[in-house]
This record gives C-alpha cells, sequence and structure tokens, in this order.
C-alpha cells in the first residue's frame, strides 16, 4: 500500500521550534512516492535551512508571494491548484491565527485561502499559548471549517514546560496524511484484533506458553489497516514489528488479552480473534523462582475466559471472526467451533509440519452461515488479503441484511 504514491503535498512550514522536524516529515514523505513542495513562513528559516527541505524534496522552497522568478514559474494560485493536501508541520498560534482569520499576509496563508485540497494542521506551541482561550477558539474555527488538527502532543517542551503543545511524531503525522488517501472497503469501520500467543506465568522467569508466532494475526491487521479501518492490534509476546497505521496494545497473558479486548470495543464493527490464548494459567504464581529440590511437581492449572466466546455474547457485539486450528476432521470441529461461540464466520486450519503454527505458509477452510470457501496454501500475507476480502463480503451482505 502506498496511498501517497504521485500525490502532490504541500508541506507549510512555520516558525517553531519543531520545525526541524519538518525535515523529517517531508523525508517520508518522499519516501512514501509522494511530490513534496515545502512552503516556508520567512522567520522559519531562522530554524531550518530552506537548502535542507531542498535537498530533501528536490524542489526549491518557496516561501514568497512576490518572487518574479517562482511566480514565472508556478504562481501561488497554480501552487494551491497543485496541491493534493496541504499540511502545516509546525503551525504556530500565528499561522493558526491567520487561518482562522482568513487573513492572507503571506504565501502559506495565502495558499490556504486559495486552495480546495484538504488542510490539515499540526500545531506546536507552548502549552500556555496553546490552551490560551484565543488559540483555542481559532483551533475551534478551523476543526468547524474541516480542517484536520493533528495532536498537538503532551509532554517536555523545548521551552522546559510541561504540557500540551508538541508537534506529533513525523511518522504520525505521515499516517494522518495517508488515511485522507486511503480507498478500501474498510474506511470508517473499527476493528479489534487479537494475534500471538499468550504467556502464563509459573512463577518470575518460567511460563506456560505456545508456538504462535502472531504472523498470520498481524498480516490480517496490515491488510485491514490497507482497506481503511482503524485497527486496534491486541498482541501476546511476538518478534513482528507493527504494521503501518496499525494502534498496537502489547499484553503477555490471557488475562491481559481479555481486559485490552474490551477496553477497545466500544464502537468496534468487527472483532477478529487470531490470538493462540492459552487456555489454561497456574492457579498459583509462585513470587520467587521455584527450585529443583523435588523430583515431580504438580502444576495446577485453570481455565482461561474465552475472549472470542465472550466478546460473541455482548448484544451490541461486533461481527465475530474466530479460527480454529485442528488436527483432524477440520470442517467438522470448525463448524461446531462457530455455532458453539456463536461467531459469523470460523477460518480452520489444519495443524501439522508444514503449516500452521511458525510457518509462513498457511491454507484456510473459511466457514460462515450458509457458505465456505477454501483458500489454499499461500503465504500468510497473501491469504490475509483473500480473508479480508471475504470478511469484508460477509460484513457487507450482514449490514445490508440488518439494514433492510
Ligand atoms: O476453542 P479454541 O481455542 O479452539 O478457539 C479458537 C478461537 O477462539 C480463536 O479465534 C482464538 O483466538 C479464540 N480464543 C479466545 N480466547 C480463548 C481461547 C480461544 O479468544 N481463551
Amino acid at each position: 500500500m502506498q496511498p501517497l504514491r504521485g500525490r502532490h503535498v504541500l508541506l507549510g512550514i512555520s516558525a517553531g521550534i519543531a520545525a526541524y522536524k519538518a525535515a523529517e516529515l517531508a523525508r517520508l514523505l518522499v519516501r512514501e512516492g509522494a511530490e513534496v513542495q515545502a512552503v516556508m513562513t520567512r522567520s522559519a528559516a531562522e530554524f531550518i535551512a530552506p537548502m535542507t527541505l531542498q535537498a530533501l524534496t528536490g524542489r526549491p522552497v518557496r516561501d514568497s508571494l512576490f518572487d518574479p522568478q517562482h511566480e514565472a514559474a508556478m504562481g501561488h494560485i497554480e501552487l494551491a491548484r497543485w496541491a493534493d493536501v496541504v499540511v502545516i508541520a509546525p503551525a504556530t498560534a500565528d499561522v493558526i491565527a491567520q487561518l482562522a482569520a482568513g487573513s492572507a499576509p503571506d504565501l502559506l496563508s495565502t495558499l490556504c485561502l486559495a486552495t480546495e485540497a484538504p488542510v490539515l494542521v499540526a500545531p506546536a506551541m507552548n502549552q500556555a499559548m496553546w490552551r490560551h482561550p484565543a488559540t483555542q477558539a481559532n483551533i475551534g474555527v478551523l476543526a468547524g471549517r474541516g480542517v484536520d488538527i493533528l495532536g498537538p502532543g503532551d509532554g517536555e517542551q523545548a521551552c522546559g514546560d510541561t504540557g500540551p503543545g508538541r508537534m506529533l511524531e513525523p511518522t504520525v503525522i505521515l499516517a494522518a496524511i495517508e488515511q485522507r488517501f486511503v480507498q478500501g472497503r474498510l474506511i470508517g469501520k473499527r476493528v479489534v484484533v487479537t494475534a500471538g500467543p499468550t504467556r502464563e506465568a509459573i512463577d518470575p522467569v518460567r511460563f506456560v506458553a505456545n508456538r504462535s508466532s502472531g504472523k498470520m494475526g498481524f498480516a490480517l491487521a496490515s491488510v485491514l489497516a490497507a482497506e481503511g479501518a482503524e485497527v486496534v492490534l491486541v498482541a501476546g509476546p511476538v518478534a513482528l514489528s507493527t504494521p503501518r497505521g496499525v494502534k498496537r496494545i502489547d499484553v503477555e497473558n490471557a488475562l491481559q488479552m481479555h481486559r485490552a479486548v474490551f477496553d477497545a470495543l466500544a464502537g468496534c464493527d468487527l472483532f477478529v480473534a487470531c490470538a493462540a490464548v492459552a487456555d489454561f494459567r497456574p492457579v498459583d504464581v509462585a513470587e520467587r523462582k521455584i527450585k529443583k529440590t523435588d523430583e515431580v511437581v504438580t502444576l495446577q492449572l485453570k481455565r482461561n475466559p474465552d475472549i472470542l466466546a465472550d466478546v460473541a455474547a455482548r448484544p451490541d457485539r461486533p461481527f465475530c471472526v474466530g479460527f480454529a486450528a485442528e488436527t483432524h476432521d477440520l470442517e467438522d470441529y470448525a463448524e461446531s467451533k462457530r455455532r458453539a461461540k456463536g461467531l459469523d464466520m470460523i477460518a480452520a486450519n489444519l495443524v501439522g509440519a508444514s503449516q500452521g503454527f511458525e510457518t509462513d505458509d498457511n491454507a484456510l477452510l473459511v466457514i460462515w452461515e450458509g457458505g465456505k470457501v477454501a483458500l489454499p496454501t499461500q503465504n500468510k500475507s497473501q491469504l490475509a488479503v483473500e480473508l479480508v476480502k471475504l470478511i469484508a463480503d460477509r460484513f457487507d451482505a450482514q449490514t445490508a441484511t440488518q439494514d433492510s
């Protein structure tokens, strides 16, 4: 997925200390295939050299309304039309005030008045300036006009204060820009995915776990996000990087996963339970490492809650997709599991030598009420694409039935 490939991004940079982060944002945008035109306010050059941005974007920085050389090539109105999106990062209190007032004292503010492209603003300022009623009123005006306000973040500030006003990190701003261009079947849908194993502690150094790598769940989260869904990925301990645009919550054991899923469930449209949750946990967790003095030790285990069944039992339940790993009689076991847990869909796979846990390939038998499809052995990323298609088909069909 490269939603920014070939897109024209007009990157506005105003005079704040966070301007140095605009260089990183420009680099990320170019890496994603965007064409980037930096436009700086005059005093932004006090914080970052225009040459840096020119080198990163391959285009001379624009900073003046009255530059005959540039106006001859692409005038400011052409530039406003050229932009597919305008992103101001950092946006100072002053720039925000200009946009809210509709004043146009320089090139950047003029472009914002002249463009019909969406405008995204990443505020960056001292916390008192951010909290000031004038700034808050201006932000309210901009938000009311459909301007996307990204952040600001909270924390330590360059001036020594602590509080709201930090510019969001370039990767977060990039994701918000990309979101504007994502075209997918699940735009506006909220999805919670579980992935990976859980670890159930025996003592401070030992645990009961399983062989799940988390690859299938991470691949699904990635494809769901690429289809435009807002994805929360609740992950057990795995060695995988977070897919682009996905919010990841790391947990260790089944009870934590249960809690994290239920915390993320508000407004959720789809729940995809891909985690290999441990069915049991030790009754007692030893506070200290158990010594190997005895020849035989007995570990007493108790059942963990079934996260998927609990979600599916809620009155306001999302569309629920479960997984079933079986060694034999795949279809019968999967279908009875689907019914027992009250699922809308189940994806079943045989676990054996060359597929299932810890492998890159898998095959799935996908079953829903009144239908089934066998997805042949393939890479888990490709399989995730096929499965998400089926999920979106069934989800749309169910929504259509409920609406009629
Ligand atoms: O019953 P079984 O463990 O085979 O069911 C597998 C499905 O149920 C998977 O989708 C898995 O993520 C989910 N599950 C769960 N919580 C558990 C056990 C399984 O969400 N405690």
